[in-house]
């Protein structure tokens, strides 16, 4: 059974098809890029898949479950975790507090009860794990400042680092990278490397930064015009000629 297939996805705004027939299917926990031109349709992908969009037609299928047109919270239990790519993080909060937010039950099914009855043993674990990730991407100092006293860049970098705290099947991190300080990157990158070698699952990278794309990921599917273009090994999509001729040219 595949982790993650989408077929036949259509989402028009209007007059515009952000999503076209895009169809992919993820048979093994893995790094993936998803890359394109701007306006492929990669972000409207992630949320049909996420259940911010319920898509005009086609299937997102979630362990051989058909979770279309669910509600964004329930896709979430169902194990799947996501970025923003304009970053959305609780600026007037403190970033340890943006990270235990993003470790609580979302939605109606998840009761004030719920969250206050967990132990403070367990409280404790998740304070230190939090911690953990800051220091992972040099964010430790920041734990107690309010998320509106960073940079763009470590806002995008704490939003990435709370996806971790919960332990979904599915990561999908919504160019990650960018408005990242250059001197950061390799340090994201290893944040990345370091989540996949503890806990292998989907992640599934929109990125426009090619080397940092091409350097973590080894399955690399193109969009275009909504839909699937290409899809291979980062050799493979960088050889391709309608690859070249749509986005990479
Ligand atoms: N909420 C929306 N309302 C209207 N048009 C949208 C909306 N979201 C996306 N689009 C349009 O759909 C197309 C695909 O957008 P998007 O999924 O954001 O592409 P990408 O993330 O690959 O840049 C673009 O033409 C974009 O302008
Ligand atoms: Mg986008």
């Amino acid at each position: 059974m595949s982790i993650l297939q989408l077929q036949g996805l259509c989402k028009a705004y209007g007059g515009i098809q952000a999503l076209n027939g895009a169809e992919f299917t993820i048979e093994q926990p893995g790094i993936y890029g998803l890359i394109g031109p701007n306006g492929a349709g990669k972000t409207t992908l992630f949320d049909a898949i996420a259940g911010t969009v319920i898509p005009d037609s086609g299937r997102v299928v979630l362990g051989g479950r058909d979770v279309t047109g669910w509600a964004s919270h329930r896709i979430a239990a169902a194990g799947i975790s996501r970025t923003f790519q304009e970053c959305r993080v609780l600026l007037e909060e403190t970033c340890l507090d943006n990270i235990l937010f993003a470790a609580q039950p979302k939605g109606l099914g998840a009761s004030i009860a719920q969250v206050f009855t967990r132990s403070a043993g367990h409280r404790h674990l998740l304070r230190d794990e939090a911690m953990r990730l800051l220091s992972l991407v040099r964010l430790q100092d920041y734990a107690g400042a309010l998320a509106a006293e960073l940079s763009f860049g470590q806002r995008r970098l704490l939003e990435t680092v709370s996806t971790f705290i919960t332990a979904p099947e599915i990561f999908l991190l919504d160019e990650p990278a960018s408005g990242v300080n250059p001197s950061l990157l390799e340090v994201l990158a290893d944040f990345i490397r370091t989540m996949y070698a503890e806990r292998p699952r989907v992640f599934l990278l929109v990125e426009h930064n090619m080397e940092f794309v091409m350097s973590l990921a080894q399955d690399i599917i193109v969009m275009h015009q909504g839909r699937v273009l290409e899809r291979g090994s980062p050799a493979q999509v960088q050889a391709s000629a309608r690859v070249v001729e749509a986005y990479l040219g």
